[in-house]
């Protein structure tokens, strides 16, 4: 198989027509369509049998994931989290029970349309769900889709959960964080300076190679070697 900078082409390949369901949610958080379709395509090139999400918001995220998961015909199954709140932010509880309602309906479709993949969706804070997967239910992954908080120390904390449980070949996406390079150095410092800590550590001496795109989504992109 392609490492991912040999891939990287047919990753960011957006000819493909995805037909996803509607955004409907008051607030635009949702999955970019150009993001969407390196998902889509990365699956489709990596083929993961396990893949775990962190923010599975109105569940477009997934939807793409069990459409690529689908199409490889390999008996996937995704782990999504998520929960009617967010450390970052302040919104009423009405607005989260709105959105947990389009979820849901997201995710039953997703269950009909792809039923050879098994979408698991866990309810709670991410760093107190992950380590109940890992190493319990699950002894590695092959896919994680990091989504959920976009702040370094929120980011690390389901970071180091995640990494004793990767090998070589599996692949990290980190959505909505630098490097967008016309926004530097502010993307270098405090709590957006994710992708230069992953660099100097993970990359420099933790045998991860990676990638990074501004594109729709600013995304990071990783491998394990
Ligand atoms: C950007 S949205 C995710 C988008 C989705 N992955 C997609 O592709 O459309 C972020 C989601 O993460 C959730 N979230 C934030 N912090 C979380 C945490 N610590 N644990 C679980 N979910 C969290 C938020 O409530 C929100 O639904």
């Amino acid at each position: 198989m392609k490492n991912l900078a040999a891939a990287w082409p047919e990753i960011c390949n957006f000819s493909a027509d995805l037909a996803l369901p509607p955004s409907r949610w008051k607030h635009d958080w949702s999955t970019h369509e150009m993001s969407a379709k390196r998902l889509h395509n990365a699956l489709r090139w990596q083929k993961p049998k396990i893949i775990v999400e962190t923010g599975t918001f109105e569940g477009l995220g997934t939807y793409t994931m069990a459409k690529a998961a689908q199409e490889n015909g390999n008996g996937a199954r995704i782990f999504t989290i998520d929960y009617d709140g967010d450390p970052d932010v302040s919104i009423p509880m009405e607005d989260w029970e709105a959105l947990r309602g389009f979820r849901d309906e997201n995710l039953q479709r997703a269950r009909e349309e792809f039923p050879d993949v098994e979408i698991t969706f866990l309810n709670g804070d991410s760093r107190e769900i992950l380590p109940t997967l890992f190493p319990s239910r699950l002894q590695s992954w092959d896919f994680f889709f990091q989504d959920s908080m976009h702040f370094t120390s929120g980011i690390l904390q389901e970071w180091e959960i995640m990494k004793p449980f990767s090998h070589p070949g599996s692949v990290a996406l980190f959505d909505d964080v630098c490097v967008d390079w016309k926004k530097l150095p502010s993307h270098c410092m405090g709590e957006r300076d994710f992708c230069l800590h992953f660099v100097l550590s993970d990359g420099l001496v933790g045998g991860w190679s990676y990638q990074s795109t501004a594109e729709g989504r600013a995304q990071f992109w990783s491998q394990k070697r």
